[in-house]
């Protein structure tokens, strides 16, 4: 395989005449085919580019424009090419620029003459468009599967610690408990988002460009609704100049990728806080982290911190297309080449984030009993006294001075609101009776009262986790 690695040392007048050399005098120059080249890394959707191939062939036959016998051989051509490519036999020369003109050029080396025929009626720039779009679309169908694997294993956890009460957090600072589930599912949410956005951008992903040629048509007889067809897309493009140079889809794409990223490095932070000594929460098997070559007591979380690292090149990558597509007028200009390696590290990322992520987060262990504890300092239930006291009539902001007060005294006395006694409680307002404990001040009740659709109770969650399977099912269908 010939790669930048190892790049040749000239052009020959020869190796180019075959693509456009019937115009130039002399050869490209061998830095500037290196430079301009981009098969080190289109080769990546070679198999998109043969199926947009085939169906292309396919369409001029039967349109009149190739015989059948024509047809046939370039799809067995192109059926071979294919296998040469999978069994690692197949030269790519960075002389013969990309994927489309290298397989091309292998195709009428293989069957001679009538490889010369497939691009009749198209162009590279309406061949690349197309191939970027089938291949984005698999992608796009492999991470759906895994946002889907990822979405059930927090399910499952939250299942399991629907009762499991932490401290819930506002400015990092203790605010009220909450159950570990109900947190879980708030993770839920966001990538319950993630699939519906990646879903919709695969709408616009789903177009065929084919047929706009270079960009303005051909003069051939084409059937593109027959080529779409072929190939699985939704419909065809409405406007040659448009087809050949959007790259909306792409940044679309980026941009669902950098969200999911965000939500996986807000996660990826909260794992990291709650694995640290001073947490304890939360337990990530040892295999899925690492040690330290001096201190022999670390563990550290490395899969989060890398993911939460990872989510600046994801940002990159998009920042990267739009900077791209700014300045460019109509139709197809060179720099789209450079659209390539942003959309796949965008997708190498997020699918490995993703992957990691699915793995981890069943086999996460919650410490419940440090949990707990944590959610009993903090004064979690300061909030449920005032409604304690709002329901026996004290408005609201008058409840609140007289909490205020009694956590001034628990702050003093280093005890929690639910440790103080009763008279201790009585002296900020004679409505607090013996029922406050149950009441108001455990953990249990807190959570309990806040049973509404989205409340943290564990009723409600045990319900939310209900519907969040029958949500995924409708999302996935
Ligand atoms: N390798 C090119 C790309 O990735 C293919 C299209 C080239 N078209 C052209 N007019 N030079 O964009």
């Amino acid at each position: 395989m010939t790669t930048s690695s190892n790049p040749p040392n000239s052009v020959t007048p020869d190796q180019t005449s075959g693509m456009w050399g019937g115009r130039f005098s002399e050869a490209t120059d061998a830095f500037v085919a290196e430079f301009t080249a981009s098969v080190q890394f289109d080769q990546r959707f070679y198999k998109q580019d043969i199926a947009g191939s085939i169906a292309h062939a396919t369409m001029l036959a039967k349109v009149g424009v190739l015989t059948e016998a024509e047809r046939d051989d370039i799809i067995e051509g192109l059926s071979t090419i294919r296998s040469e490519i999978e069994a690692g036999n197949f030269e790519w020369r960075i002389d013969l620029e990309d994927v489309h003109m290298n397989i091309e050029s292998r195709l009428t080396q293989r069957i001679g003459i009538t490889g010369k025929k497939l691009h009749t009626g198209r162009s590279r720039n309406d061949q690349v468009a197309t191939d970027i779009r089938l291949y984005l679309r698999d992608e796009i169908d492999d991470i759906l599967k895994l946002l889907e694997r990822l979405q059930k294993g927090l399910l499952g956890l939250a299942t399991k610690n629907v009762n499991t009460i932490m401290p819930g957090f506002t400015h990092l600072q203790t605010a009220q408990p909450v159950t570990f589930g109900h947190h879980l599912l708030a993770w839920f949410e966001m990538l319950v988002r993630d699939t519906e956005r990646l879903q919709d951008c695969r709408k616009r992903v789903n177009r065929m460009p084919l047929g706009s040629a270079a960009l303005a048509g051909t003069t051939y007889p084409i059937d593109r609704a027959y080529t779409a067809e072929l190939l699985g897309f939704e419909a065809v493009s409405e406007n040659s100049l448009d087809a050949v140079s959007d790259r909306d889809f792409a940044i679309e794409f980026n941009a669902a990728a950098a969200l999911i990223m965000m939500h996986l490095s807000r996660m990826s932070e909260e794992l990291i806080l709650w694995t640290s000594a001073q947490f304890k929460f939360v337990n990530i098997p040892d295999r899925f982290c690492t040690g330290s070559s001096i201190m022999p007591q670390k563990k550290n979380p490395d899969v989060p911190e890398l993911i939460r690292g990872k989510s600046g090149r994801v940002f990159g990558d998009l920042i990267s297309l739009l900077t791209l597509m700014k300045g460019q007028p109509l139709a197809y200009n060179k720099d789209n080449q450079e659209d390539k390696e942003p959309l796949f590290d965008a997708i190498d990322t997020v699918r490995g984030s993703l992957m990691a992520f699915a793995d981890m987060i069943p086999a996460l262990v919650p410490n419940i009993e440090i949990m707990r504890e944590a959610a009993l300092r903090g004064f979690s239930t300061a909030t449920d006294l005032a409604d304690y006291l709002v329901k026996k009539g004290v408005a609201f902001r008058d409840a609140h001075e007289i909490v205020g007060k009694a956590v001034a005294l628990g702050v003093a006395e280093e005890k929690d609101l639910s440790e103080l006694t009763l008279e201790q409680l009585q002296q900020f307002s004679d409505l607090i009776t013996a029922d406050v404990f149950d009441k108001a001040l455990t953990l249990e009740a807190s959570v309990n009262a806040r049973d509404h659709i989205g409340g943290t109770s564990p009723k409600q969650v045990e319900a939310a986790i209900a519907r969040a399977h029958t949500r995924l099912e409708q999302l996935y269908a």
